[in-house]
């Protein structure tokens, strides 16, 4: 694992942005495995003005998103497919972009469905993750197992709470979600988490230096043959 550490959020952001923009141009057809939340909007603005400055081409990408609330589906401003539209996909060129259907009737086969895809893609080459304060990726929430493929889970309140700041109140927050599991997001072949602010501290700590445990779910990144990790200075107050 490396753990880059930047002067500000803009630093990182950029830094990232290279990491994705370097994947895509070495690998034209790349599999791009996507987050959302407020990390990586900073490097996705990066990569819209990459792009619209003829630096990188998205047109043979393919991308899958780690998440989505049931419930919420592309017309909803909260949903995480309207998040990827408009912070990154309404502005590039991507080939084909996937998220899972937070409509679906049946939530347990959309689950199977969204990971036979990637499975029949041969998964994603570079994974973005964010990560929450209490260290979920996706969101594979801290439990007693780690999760092997694309599931249903139930949001902590923690989580929930967290998120709430993005609604007109915590009550309108989903309570469900789908994400790759963290085996599906093992899978990947390079993984780069983007983290910044005090709030992020301890996730960080667990993630580079805590014990391995299904209750930090990113703490298995350690065991990972290729993650970076780039954060803040905020953001590394712990690991230094
Ligand atoms: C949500 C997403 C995660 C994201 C996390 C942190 O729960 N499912 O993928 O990493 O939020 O969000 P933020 O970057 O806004 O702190």
């Amino acid at each position: 694992m490396k753990v880059l550490v930047f002067k500000s959020y803009e630093e990182l952001s950029k830094a990232a942005a290279d990491m994705v923009a370097k994947q895509v141009k070495e690998k034209t057809n790349s599999i791009l495995g996507l987050a959302t939340g407020s990390s990586p909007v900073g490097m996705y603005k990066e990569l819209v003005k990459m792009y619209k400055n003829g630096e990188v081409d998205f047109s043979k990408v393919v991308s899958y998103n780690l998440d989505e609330y049931c419930g919420l589906g592309a017309d909803s401003d909260q949903s995480y497919r309207y998040f990827m539209q408009e912070n990154l996909f309404n502005e590039t060129n991507f080939k084909e972009t996937f998220v899972p259907n937070g409509l679906a009737k049946d939530f347990n086969v959309e689950c199977e469905r969204y990971e036979k895809m990637m499975e029949s893609a041969g998964y994603v080459d570079l994974q973005v993750l964010g990560i929450g304060g209490n260290a979920h990726i996706g969101f594979n929430e801290p439990a007693d197992h780690f999760a092997l493929n694309t599931q249903l889970v139930n949001l902590t309140k923690e989580t929930i709470d967290a998120n709430a700041r993005f609604f007109a109140s915590a009550s309108d927050v989903p309570t469900k979600a789908i994400t790759m599991g963290i085996g599906t997001i093992f899978k990947s072949k390079k993984i780069i988490l983007v983290a910044s602010g005090k709030g992020k501290q301890e996730a960080i700590f667990a993630t580079v230096k805590g014990k391995i445990t299904p209750n930090a779910p990113s703490s298995i990144l350690q065991l990972h043959p290729d993650v970076t990790i780039l954060i803040d200075e905020d953001a590394a107050g712990l690991i230094k």
